[in-house]
């Protein structure tokens, strides 16, 4: 079973796939990657509720469903953040503070490495090293690199983020 089940907002494009797809493979036998790949690729990951409702559809038990899910890696559980927050963890960065970072970022998102927000906006990252060694300890948010990063300024970094996407609408 999921080991953690953050619910995540789901938009109305994304049910109606869900419920699409099921439809298309009502019944089918041994379609059950196909239907998986399809909603991966136009949801972005596999939730919780499509789980269930292929589990109906195809006559299988959820745990099924999900040992599936789980055996390859090219599907995922959770959405990727509309921010993608990588973090580098590389010795370079590890030595000048990246765990500070790591931790800020963790109590301020209050989510864990591999995880996204609820709302799908936010997701965290730790890397090996993404070659601005010089720069660290460094951040990326969807390729933009943040150098020398302090702990403090997490949250202004955030709120600009989120402030954007206020704006946005
Ligand atoms: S160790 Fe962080 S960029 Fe290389």
């Amino acid at each position: 079973m999921p080991e953690k089940s953050l619910l995540y907002e789901l938009r109305d494009e994304d049910c109606q796939v869900i419920e699409e797809v099921a439809e298309k493979y009502q019944g089918g036998q041994g379609v059950l990657i196909s239907a998986l790949h399809e909603i991966q690729e136009n949801v972005g990951f596999i939730p919780r509720v499509a789980q269930i409702k292929l589990a109906e559809t195809l006559d299988i038990s959820i745990s099924e469903v999900y040992s599936v899910i789980t055996f390859y890696s090219f599907f995922t559980l959770q959405p990727k953040g509309k921010y993608q927050i990588i973090v580098c963890n590389g010795t370079a960065c590890y030595v000048k503070g990246a765990n500070g970072i790591l931790d800020k970022l963790k109590q301020e998102l209050c989510i864990n490495i591999g995880e996204t927000t609820p709302d799908r906006l936010f997701s965290i990252e730790a890397v090996r090293c993404i070659g601005a060694c010089g720069l660290g300890p460094v951040i990326s948010i969807n390729g933009e690199v943040y150098a020398r990063v302090k702990p403090e300024r997490i949250p202004v970094i955030l709120a600009d983020l989120t402030r954007r996407e206020e704006k946005a609408g």
